[in-house]
């Protein structure tokens, strides 16, 4: 990065949060916190009891007549709505989504059939339950096993993930029978839902024709096209704002039906109106990380060298969308291997369809390959970590590139080293603590895709010394406010204090989804542009010759405000390289042989991620993912009934995730990276990476442990028994 030299040199530095005190003393207003009003209304969904039909007959008198009751919405009464065709970068699936609403038909248990409108939230609540459905049931395909056995490609219509059914390079089958050894194992990764502290809301208000909403979302700008499509009206009439969200994980990149109904209910009461989530509606009302069942095939010779892999998934998806991920991606590359083939497919079922959640598809795919991985190591009697640095790649041969900067190596030595991991004793079963528990270590390779989306901002720099940065991104809490006001107060040469960074409304310069791990990168890269152009300008008014002048000093002099908005694009550099993060994860855990419970007293990671804009931020995200990953190994699961998709464990005290007493010791590490094809920023990104390869981690050392190989998540402790 170009920046003129300054004494203000924030980038590196671990701040603390500038929003901080706004979130720990309530001033941070979320989406359900806006209150447009005393006119404001609360709606309740209802939902549909069956999966799969019609709806015969819908009976709102004792609804519509109860206290405080002002509208109870149905498909029979519904405005109707032009749903013009919208197809965004990240919820662009095959297929249709849902039209709230619209028609008699049913897809899904839970699906939203009805929206009582009244003057509380407990009014609502209360004449919801008394909204009577008759349905004509179909058979709905609620079996996985059944809907695997008939599962299809991937169409060719998902933007972001582009995911192909079939992939081949060279010849694995050949390269496989004459393989000196071979694995041949299956895996399975349970559904989960994302859980954001922060419940799901929508609060809509028309005035004129302009409709303002406060949402949750991960991406304001999106919100605003698809409700300008859905309600026929133009992008500019629609305000999307979303300065704070507590949590998302991936849930609050699209637009689920709650936010069009709370829209739709205030154009036909013409009152404001919020539309609040329960939590337990939250599993059917908004996406969830597919439940997938992988097979890995390893081959390799005796010296450990992979000859061939072949690697095949199959992910729920719903009937009326098809939400496809990046499963089978990083096996095509992370390894040097010359024959490789993967089969991606997709099980069609009556459920609501799956969405992102952090590190969606590489998680779960990483987690099989190593897996597989590990297994190989032990047929072969290599040390894991050997065996994969045997099998370190110098180009990337899926799309026969050289990589933008490769630091596997480097994560596996560092972790490694700091893990001691030569403290292992390699025989299964050997190492015990105190209380007579069996100790495993293992490890795990990671990576994640860089991607790079378009992005604007602005800043405006006043006579003060005062500047306002913009764009239309989002911070659902890796600390965006934070980071790019870093960014924004080094590169205009201002102390931060003087520096505030705007964000989640669709009014500012246009964003790419909060998403991806892309915000620094993109969104940092058009800060930065934004903000070198205001000070050139600036300087240049002023009549100011150097460039090391102290901006607040010539802000006085020129005594007016100055205005540059600046852009990012993605470089040729995206297409001439493959860019990735990479990760080495090693676990330690004590398995209890009595009872069959797993603990992980230490997790040690290394990270290549680009360059770190604030440690202090980075460590959070860092230990929030490895969070992630031990409670995918260990505890997250949905639990659905396979005869109507009904999910069991709806709520915070039976969706398990790991509280602070299941955590041990987490040490993540962030490897100097200098990567100068990325972005201008040279950021590639540290969310999602940062969650994968614990669960592989862990389960490696469970087998190390114990001998036991366990492929399928979670783990509970009758599965050691
Ligand atoms: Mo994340 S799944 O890209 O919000």
């Amino acid at each position: 990065m170009t920046t003129t030299a300054t004494p203000t040199s924030y980038i590196g530095q671990a701040l603390s949060r500038v929003d901080g005190r706004a979130k720990v003393t309530g001033e941070a207003t979320y989406a359900a916190e806006f209150d447009p009003g005393p006119r404001t209304a609360h709606g309740v969904i209802v939902g549909s009891a069956i999966a799969k039909g019609r709806i015969t007959e819908i009976d709102t008198t004792a609804a519509g007549s109860a206290p405080g009751v002002i509208a109870v919405l149905t498909h029979l009464n519904a405005p109707e709505l032009p749903y013009q065709q919208h197809k965004s970068l990240v919820d662009a699936q095959d297929g249709e989504r849902i039209h709230v609403l619209q028609d008699d038909r049913v897809v899904h248990l839970g699906q939203a059939i009805a929206l009582v409108v009244a003057d509380t939230f407990e009014n609502a609540t209360h004449a919801a339950a008394l909204v009577h459905a008759s349905y004509a049931e179909e058979p709905a395909a609620t079996s996985f096993e059944d809907a695997a056995a008939r599962a299809l490609p991937p169409g060719p219509g998902n933007a972001k993930s582009g995911q192909p059914g079939d992939t081949r390079r060279g010849d694995p089958d050949g390269a496989l029978q004459t393989a000196a050894v071979t694995i041949d194992a299956e895996y399975v990764v349970a559904r989960e839902d994302h859980n954001p502290i922060e419940l799901h809301a929508t609060t809509a208000a028309w005035d004129a024709g302009t409709l303002t909403v406060w949402d949750k979302t991960q991406w304001v700008s999106n919100t605003r096209a698809e409700l300008a499509a859905t309600f026929g009206i133009p992008p500019e009439n629609v305000r999307v704002i979303s300065p704070f969200v507590g949590g998302a994980f991936g849930s609050a990149l699209r637009v689920w039906p709650h936010t069009t109904l709370a829209a739709m209910a205030a154009l036909h009461t013409d009152r404001p109106v919020k539309v609040v989530l329960t939590r337990r509606q939250m599993f059917p009302l908004t996406g969830y990380r597919p439940h997938t069942e992988q097979r890995v095939v390893l081959g390799a010779d005796r010296g450990g060298h992979l000859v061939a892999i072949r690697h095949e998934g199959t992910a729920e998806t719903s009937t009326y969308e098809q939400y496809a991920e990046n499963l089978l991606g990083p096996t095509r590359f992370l390894y040097g291997c010359p024959n490789v083939a993967t089969r991606y497919r997709l099980a069609e079922l009556n459920v609501n369809t799956p969405c992102a959640m952090r590190a969606p598809g590489e998680i779960s795919g990483i987690f099989a390959l190593e897996s597989a991985m590990d297994e190989l190591a032990e047929a072969l009697g290599i040390d894991p970590v050997e065996l994969r640095l045997r099998n370190d790649a110098d180009r990337d041969l899926d799309r026969d590139l050289p990589f933008s900067s490769r630091s596997l190596r480097e994560c596996l030595t560092v972790a490694g080293q700091r893990f001691g991991w030569d403290d292992r004793d390699p025989r299964i079963g050997s190492m015990r603590d105190e209380q007579g528990r069996l100790i495993g270590f293992g490890c795990s390779s990671a990576t994640y895709p860089v991607y790079n989306f378009p992005a604007s901002a602005r800043a405006i720099v006043h006579p003060d010394g005062t500047a306002v940065v913009s764009s239309a991104t989002s911070d659902m809490g890796p600390g965006t406010y934070t980071s790019m006001t870093q960014v924004a107060a080094e590169t205009l040469g201002l102390p931060i204090e003087q520096v505030r960074f705007e964000l989640g409304d669709a009014n500012l310069p246009e964003a790419p989804p909060h998403g991806g791990s892309a915000t620094m990168g993109g969104v940092g890269s058009a800060v930065h542009a934004a903000c070198a152009a205001a000070r050139g300008q600036a300087l240049e008014q002023a009549g100011e010759t150097s460039s090391h002048a102290d901006l607040t000093e010539v802000m006085s002099r020129l005594g007016h405000s100055v205005e540059a908005g600046g852009d990012y694009r993605p470089g040729e550099d995206t297409a001439r390289y493959s860019m990735h993060e990479y990760g080495a994860v090693f676990a330690e855990v004590a398995v209890d042989p009595d009872l069959g419970l797993v603990r992980v007293p230490r997790v040690v990671a290394a990270f290549g991620g680009g360059r770190i804009v604030n440690p202090k931020t980075a460590h959070s995200q860092a230990i929030g993912g490895m969070v992630l990953g031990i409670g995918m190994a260990l505890l997250e699961h949905t639990a659905v009934d396979p005869r109507d998709g009904h999910v069991i464990n709806a709520t915070l005290a039976d969706y398990l995730v790991p509280v602070n007493a299941d955590i041990g010791e987490l040490d993540p590490v962030f490897i100097d990276e200098d990567d100068p094809h990325v972005n201008p920023l040279g950021v590639k990104g540290i969310a999602e990476i940062a969650a994968i390869g614990a669960a592989p981690a862990i389960t490696n050392a469970i087998h190390h442990a114990t001998g036991l190989r366990m492929r399928t998540l979670p783990i509970t402790p009758e599965m050691l028994l």
